[in-house]
């Protein structure tokens, strides 16, 4: 026989034993995304203060295997009320300053004028900021910008097809303005 008793007895104990397991798992990623948010490694990206919305698809294309990379821990084992509860935690910590310098002048009006071209800012916002779905790429580094655009290219990093085909449509010296010049602003 099941009383109210238990049933919020068992409620009681839920609550602290999922915080703490989201405390846990994201005590985990410091050691590979920063302590203080900046990463350790320059080909690993900044997720502090990233977008919510984006972070989430990552860690869902992650264990879905559509996103694949080989020092990426497996996430297999979150579940999706974890993987938003993470996404919301990393979100509303503040965006870390790289301390990357501004590209040279002539970069960033190459970069600037492919972007016009391509209308990158259509859906990465003003200012490179991103909104939901969509990241940051103001102030990402520059090593790991220029690496998933390759990736991206070469369908090594294949979660998102439309990304891939605009990447393949824009010239590579363009794209490597870009990374210079977002990496900087
Ligand atoms: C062993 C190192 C390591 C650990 C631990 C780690 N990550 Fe990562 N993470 C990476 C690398 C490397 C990439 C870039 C993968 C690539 O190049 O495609 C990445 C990418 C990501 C991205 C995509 C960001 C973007 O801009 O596309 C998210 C989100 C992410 N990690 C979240 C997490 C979370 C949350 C945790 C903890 C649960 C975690 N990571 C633990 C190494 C790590
Ligand atoms: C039609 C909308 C759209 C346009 C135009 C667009 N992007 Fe994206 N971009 C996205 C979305 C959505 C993602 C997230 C893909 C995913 O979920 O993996 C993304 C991801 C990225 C990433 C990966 C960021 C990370 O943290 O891993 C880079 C880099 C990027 N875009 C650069 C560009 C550049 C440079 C341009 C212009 C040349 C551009 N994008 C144009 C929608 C767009």
């Amino acid at each position: 026989m099941i009383s109210i008793g238990m049933i919020l007895g068992a409620l009681l104990t839920a609550a602290p034993a999922f915080a703490q397991s989201i405390a846990e798992k994201v005590e985990a990623c410091a050691s590979c995304h920063g302590q203080d948010g900046r990463p350790g490694d320059k080909s690993i990206p900044i997720i502090w203060g990233q977008q919510a919305g984006y972070i989430y698809i990552q860690l869902r294309d992650f264990k879905r295997g559509d996103r694949k990379n080989e020092i990426h821990p497996t996430v297999s084992s979150f579940e999706k009320v974890d993987m938003l509860a993470i996404a919301e935690y990393f979100a509303q910590k503040p965006w870390p300053d790289l301390g990357q310098p501004r590209a040279p002048k002539h970069i960033a009006q190459q970069a600037i004028s492919a972007e016009h071209s391509v209308g990158c800012t259509g859906c990465h916002l003003d200012r490179f900021q991103g909104s939901g779905t969509t990241p940051r790429l103001a102030g990402q580094s520059r090593e790991y910008l220029a690496k998933t655009i390759a990736d991206f290219r070469t369908r090594t990093r294949g979660n998102n097809p439309g990304m891939t085909d605009l990447m393949l449509a824009t010239p590579v010296d363009d794209l490597a303005a870009l990374a210079q010049y977002l990496a900087g602003l």
